[in-house]
């Protein structure tokens, strides 16, 4: 352990060495973010959100859903035959910023969408003990009462800043198909065009769209954006 001393001894081999030591793993943390684009392979479905969802995901943030929440299914055994595939990098591509989370007090969410109907949703989220008596998660009924205040287009414009790619055309529709999703009675063709596999529905059928309608739609879409059914899992477990 000699040469070890004679760094410890000597403090200007040592800063060299340490700054070295750090810029090495400095680089390897930083050098991939610049190769984003090759990083991340694209995957078939997934899409940008739609304007209903992309304001639910903001309730989501909003309400700090993320505190107990994770949307990142890891690659072990458990978390596979618990919650589905695990989650691939593509999948939360466009989310700015991604929900991923480190913390767990309830499920991973990032495969909820379609476990559940939007009635059990709507009625989890004013009264989680209604459903699930030993539930700790708050309730939040107060978001089926308000009144969802969300500039879609400016949203959408704002995610195509950082590199989003909604088109031109679904920046000028965000708010028509906001409206439309929460209305079963709307042409909902562009819709469909636009943001495939979209969860349409008058969810808790208020007058005027609801905090509560844009997270439920929000929900419903979570990991349901690539079809994995051709997929089993059970090549999948490493
Ligand atoms: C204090 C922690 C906590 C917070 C905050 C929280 N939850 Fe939960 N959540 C839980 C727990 C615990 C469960 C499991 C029991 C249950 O189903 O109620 C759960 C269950 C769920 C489920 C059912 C998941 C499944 O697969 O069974 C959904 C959906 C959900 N939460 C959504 C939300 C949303 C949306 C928010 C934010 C508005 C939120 N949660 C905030 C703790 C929390």
């Amino acid at each position: 352990m000699n040469w070890h001393k004679k760094i410890e001894r000597n403090v200007v081999l040592l800063g060299a060495l340490t700054l070295v030591t750090v810029s090495i793993g400095g680089i390897v943390e930083i050098v991939p973010t610049f190769t984003i684009e090759t990083t991340v392979e694209e995957v078939e479905g997934v899409r940008p959100y739609s304007p209903l969802e992309l304001a639910g995901r903001q309730v989501y943030i909003q309400e700090g859903c993320y505190n107990c929440h994770s949307q990142q299914i890891r690659t072990f055994r458990d978390e596979v035959e618990r919650y589905g595939h695990y989650s691939l990098a593509a999948e939360s591509m466009y989310d700015h910023p991604f929900q991923w989370g480190s913390k767990r007090t309830g499920p991973d969410l990032a495969r909820v969408g379609g476990k559940f109907s939007n009635e059990w949703q709507i009625e989890h989220l004013i009264d989680p003990r209604a459903l699930v008596p030993e539930s700790i998660m708050p309730a939040y009924p107060h978001l089926a009462a308000r009144q969802l205040n969300f500039d879609a287009e400016a949203h959408l414009r704002a995610n195509v800043a950082v590199g989003v790619p909604y088109t031109d055309e679904m920046v000028a529709n965000a708010r028509a198909d906001l409206r439309a999703q929460a209305n079963p009675d709307a042409d909902h063709e562009g819709l469909l065009e636009r943001y495939p596999k979209v969860e349409i529905d008058a969810f808790t059928g208020r007058a005027e769209i609801t905090q509560m309608d844009a997270l439920v739609a929000y929900l419903q879409i979570l990991g349901r954006m690539v079809d994995f059914a051709e997929y089993g899992t059970e090549d999948l477990i490493q």
